[in-house]
């Protein structure tokens, strides 16, 4: 996960945050416009694909894993790894918190 992506969907989840679900070609667009295409070598339907098969656009999706940690958001980053959920171990390699990229109205820790 790379620091261009993350804020990527911390812009993205926050032109959304009235929506639980993203509709696809709305992500297209934010995609696009944060120059995601190429971004790792993957293609624009890459992410698309990879947001649909792992959240089914669900951007508020927390998902727990059997280690105890969890998945969060659209793209469903783990806590074990990527972000700081305060409640699991985390290398929290990207230094942000899961709670934004799982966020919707009403969230609570
Ligand atoms: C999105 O995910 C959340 C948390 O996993 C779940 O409670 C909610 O029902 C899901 N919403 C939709 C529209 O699937």
């Amino acid at each position: 996960m790379t620091r261009a992506l993350l804020i990527c969907l911390v812009s993205c989840l926050a032109a959304t945050n009235q929506a639980i679900r993203i509709k696809r070609c709305d992500l297209a667009k934010m995609l696009h416009q944060e120059e995601v295409e190429g971004l790792e070598g993957y293609t624009l339907s890459d992410w698309l694909c990879l947001a649909y098969v792992e959240s089914n656009f669900n951007l508020t999706k927390v998902n727990e894993n059997t280690d105890g940690s969890f998945d969060y958001g659209i793209f469903q980053i783990n806590s074990h790894y990527w972000c700081n959920d305060y409640r699991s171990h985390t290398e929290n390699i990207c230094q942000v918190d899961c709670q934004g990229l799982a966020r919707a109205p009403g969230w609570e820790k």
